[in-house]
């Protein structure tokens, strides 16, 4: 926390909104759909991939203020398994701005300590653009700090199947097809994300209601954060927002809220209600 109240300058707003979050209280994971950024060119009268570029800085924010809280991770959906069916020109554009990002980021991810991580079925990624990530990703995976995951040719059903196929791969080898039970656990240390928190708070920009195939075992009891503004328009104060927001929230997971004396009177109250 610190370290964002020293990165923001006297005067600026920002400082109000981060002196207001509770620093007990931060997501351990924050996952973004950055979302908005053909929107956000078509009305500039630009081409798509003006969009796209102007999305790297929101990208540059968010990591960099994740950090600088300390998070366990940060996910953002770069490019989803669907994102195929784009006009070839947008999707070189996306791998064009990946590789600058990656070659420029390199010494922040190395000076905040974070560790990039690659969610996605990578293998059939553009030969050049794989390699630049597992580069990037080998020359931090000694970092200990934030993990940051760039979910790529990613996609939440293919990342189960592929949890499956590695849960069966597994029991192949070790000769323990024939009694093999799968539970949550098997199933969390299979995905991409294994060994990580599960996202507390889901970011969603330009308005959209949806999850589009995101993190879908993941985000069974994240908090939803949707905005209006464009991913392009996302800045540190958006952010800032979603996790006040956040923090208002009463996560139940399931349960009740409160000490077991509120459910207690809850039930009474509940009692009182005669039967449909
Ligand atoms: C969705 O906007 C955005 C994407 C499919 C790509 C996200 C890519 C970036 C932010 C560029 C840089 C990324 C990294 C990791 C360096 P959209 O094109 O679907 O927007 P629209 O819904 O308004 O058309």
């Amino acid at each position: 926390m610190l370290a964002l109240l020293e990165s923001i300058r006297p005067g600026d707003p920002d400082r109000e909104l981060a002196l207001a979050l509770d620093p007990e209280r931060l997501p351990s994971h924050i996952a973004i759909i950055m979302d908005g950024n053909g929107r956000w060119a078509r009305q500039r009268s630009l081409p798509r991939a003006a969009g796209h570029k102007a999305g790297v800085d929101p990208v540059r924010m968010s990591v960099e203020c994740c950090a600088q809280m300390r998070l366990r991770a940060l996910t953002l959906y770069a490019f989803s398994v669907e994102n195929w069916k784009r006009p070839r020109a947008e999707v070189e554009t996306l791998w064009r701005l990946l590789r600058f990002y990656l070659h420029r980021e390199l010494p922040l991810l190395q000076e905040n300590n974070i560790r990039l991580n690659a969610l996605g079925r990578i293998d059939a990624l553009p030969g050049i653009v794989r390699d630049d990530l597992e580069e990037c990703c080998l020359r931090t995976s000694r970092n200990t700090g934030m993990n940051l995951n760039l979910a790529i040719n990613y996609g939440g059903r293919a990342e189960l199947v592929d949890a499956f196929n590695r849960i069966l791969d597994r029991a192949r080898l070790d000769g323990t097809l024939g009694r093999l039970t799968i539970d949550e656990e098997t199933i969390s240390n299979s995905l991409y994300t294994r060994g990580m928190p599960d996202p507390d708070l889901l970011i969603r920009t330009s308005g959209e209601m949806r999850v589009s195939n995101f993190l879908l075992w993941q985000i069974a009891y994240a908090e939803l954060y949707v905005t209006d503004t464009l991913w392009p328009d996302f800045r540190r104060s958006h952010l800032l927002r979603a996790i006040l927001d956040y923090q208002k929230r009463d996560r139940r997971f399931g349960g009740l809220t409160g000490s077991p004396e509120a459910a207690e009177e809850r039930l009474v109250e509940v009692a009182g209600v005669p039967e449909a």
